[in-house]
């Protein structure tokens, strides 16, 4: 039996729906929530990650800004500008996209931005409430892939979940909120890397497998048990069509892995949309918690 398709791009929509309502509220209170977004250089997946930032925050009246600065920025000049939009009481979220070129630190440009407006969840101080499972911002993607979970009626409680993949932006907050008591939480959790001694072994037991490693195709159908939610994170481009758009790929291979999986997310428009809402969201209650809404 083929699998469900958990469409992101629909219960984004919802959420999205739930947002610009929350938005058109705060306005009759004055309160507009502001969104700075920063790119450094010009790799085209940022960029067209970023653009889609703004356009939704803006869609749902958001106050939206795009700094786009050359590849050749300096470590400096970002601290500056990031030191800039933490005292300006009109930007609710910062937003420093990643990955930036390798002359800067990215660490200390996380650390310097407020972790009330780290509407990303990258700052330490919200890194360190997730952990603890205090209120904070939670990170974009794994924020995202639990309101999929939660939403698709997917039960995670004493599950075996089994995560490709040890970012700090997504493998390593994922299986950290994943093991907490909380909604699409209370599951066993397994995580595999690229040192994993036998990764198939790990991932033929999953009951929900979540994959984040950035290799194309890389999971097929004999590596998963039947019946398996498959989460891909992976955005993969593996070509360009003839009018120049990427075409692109997930961590799974889709079309074998359906046949077996019982739930499965698509490349694109599963985990993607999902990613941005949660940013949405985040700003949101930045806006609120920075006028005493909460
Ligand atoms: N690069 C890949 N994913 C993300 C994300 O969620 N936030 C930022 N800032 N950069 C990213």
């Amino acid at each position: 039996m083929a699998a469900q398709i958990i469409s992101g791009v629909e219960i984004a929509k919802t959420i999205r729906a739930e947002l610009k309502e929350e938005v058109a509220g705060l306005k009759e209170k004055n309160i507009v929530p502001g969104l700075v977004t920063i790119l450094v250089g010009e790799d085209p997946a940022s960029q067209s990650y970023v653009s889609a930032k703004n356009k939704t925050a803006k869609e749902l009246g958001i106050n939206s800004e795009q700094i786009t600065l050359p590849v050749d920025t300096t470590e400096e000049d970002l601290l500056a500008l990031v030191d800039k939009c933490n005292k300006d009481k009109k930007v609710n979220g910062i937003l420093v996209q990643l990955p930036l070129p390798k002359h800067i630190n990215e660490a200390k440009i996380l650390y310097a931005i407020d972790p009330d407006k780290d509407v990303d969840g990258f700052h330490p101080v919200n890194v360190g409430k997730m952990v603890l499972g205090e209120q904070c911002f939670l990170p974009c993607t794994p924020h995202g892939i639990l309101e999929m979970l939660i939403r698709s009626g997917i039960e995670t409680s004493g599950k075996e979940v089994v995560i490709l993949g040890r970012s700090n932006i997504v493998g390593k907050p994922m299986a950290n909120l994943m093991l907490q008591k909380r909604k699409a939480g209370n599951a066993t959790i397994t995580l595999c890397h690229t040192r994993t001694a036998d990764t198939d072994f790990h991932t033929r037991r999953a009951d929900i497998l979540i994959a984040a490693v950035g290799v194309p195709n890389l999971v097929k159908a004999d590596q998963v048990k039947d019946g398996v939610v498959i989460i891909d994170v992976g955005v993969n481009r593996i070509g360009k069509t003839e009018s120049g758009k990427a075409i692109l790929a997930g961590d799974v291979e889709f079309e074998s892995v359906k046949e077996k999986a019982s739930f499965i997310t698509p490349v694109p428009g599963g985990v993607g949309p999902m990613t941005i809402t949660m940013l949405m969201k985040n700003t949101v209650q930045a806006a609120k918690q920075a006028a005493g809404i909460i």
